[in-house]
């Protein structure tokens, strides 16, 4: 059975969906199956990832709206093994339509349950919110991914966030565990840089990824032009970064 990550943060713009998408497309490359499941209904891991929402017939709301299966939803992408779970606009709409059902935190668990076998890793690219749909998230996870931008507020809405990771833990998932808090935009340049990674390494010790991804402008490049950042230009720091990324958490499942 595979392991799903949530990739959470209550900030916008820290990371998480470059991080979705890239990590899922280098173990790919190094030769796992993986699936993203867009659960913002911005759809930027669907649009990062060349998949134009408009044009995928079903989508994350017709699941969890019960009308389209989640085997039915799941698109390919142009990467090897790297598949989608289509987001939409209209997961607002969902949010709301949640809350009036039974089991409302358990609705992503239990549409992803078949998925599980198909692939070895599930990354769950969560909107900035802590609303229902990311208590989905989190409820379907195994292992949460928070990632930190190298800057002087990264810590911000972190009590709030890991209060919520430990409600979910007593309430609703036992198992879920932090997967680690991943450094992004470092700048080696930049004197701050090194003491806001020390001031995360103080806090959250062995929970830190040894990886720490570098600020590279070739990232948000790849975006605009739909594509992973190993497919995009794979000698840049941003691919090397993620790929070490994987490698580490491949290692520290044993599966290295
Ligand atoms: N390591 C990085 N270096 C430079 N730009 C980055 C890096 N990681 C993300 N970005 C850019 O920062 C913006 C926010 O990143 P994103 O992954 O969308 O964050 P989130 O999903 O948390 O809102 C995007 O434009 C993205 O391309
Ligand atoms: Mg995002």
């Amino acid at each position: 059975m595979g392991t799903t990550i949530a990739v959470v943060n209550k900030k916008g713009g820290v990371g998480k969906t470059t991080t979705v998408i890239n990590l899922a497309a280098s173990l790919c490359a190094l030769g796992k199956k993986a699936l993203v499941v867009d659960t913002d209904p911005q759809a930027n891991a669907c649009l990062g990832l060349g998949i134009d929402i408009r044009s995928v017939s079903k989508s994350l709301y017709d699941c969890l709206a019960g009308t389209a299966t989640t085997q039915e939803a799941v698109v390919a992408t142009d990467t090897e093994n790297l598949y989608v779970l289509p987001s939409h606009p209209s997961l607002v709409v969902a949010e709301r339509e949640l809350l009036r059902t039974n089991e409302r935190e358990k609705r992503m668990q239990e549409l992803l349950h078949p998925l599980r076998d198909g692939y070895d890793y599930i990354f769950l690219d969560c909107s900035p919110s802590l609303g229902l749909i990311t208590v989905n998230a989190l409820t379907a996870a195994d292992t949460v991914i928070i990632p930190l931008q190298c800057e002087y507020f990264a810590l911000s809405g972190m009590t709030q966030l890991l209060n919520t990771v430990k409600i979910i833990r007593n309430r609703l998932n036992p198992g879920l565990e932090i997967e680690g808090f991943l450094i992004t935009m470092f700048d080696a340049r930049m004197r701050q840089s090194q003491a806001i990674r020390q001031a995360v390494l103080d806090h959250f010790r062995e929970l830190v990824f040894e990886t720490v991804i570098r600020r590279s402008s070739r990232l948000s490049e790849s975006q605009r032009f739909a594509k992973p950042m190993i497919t995009y230009d794979a000698g840049s720091t941003g691919a090397q970064d993620y790929m070490r990324l994987a490698a580490e958490i491949l290692e520290r499942a044993g599966k290295g």
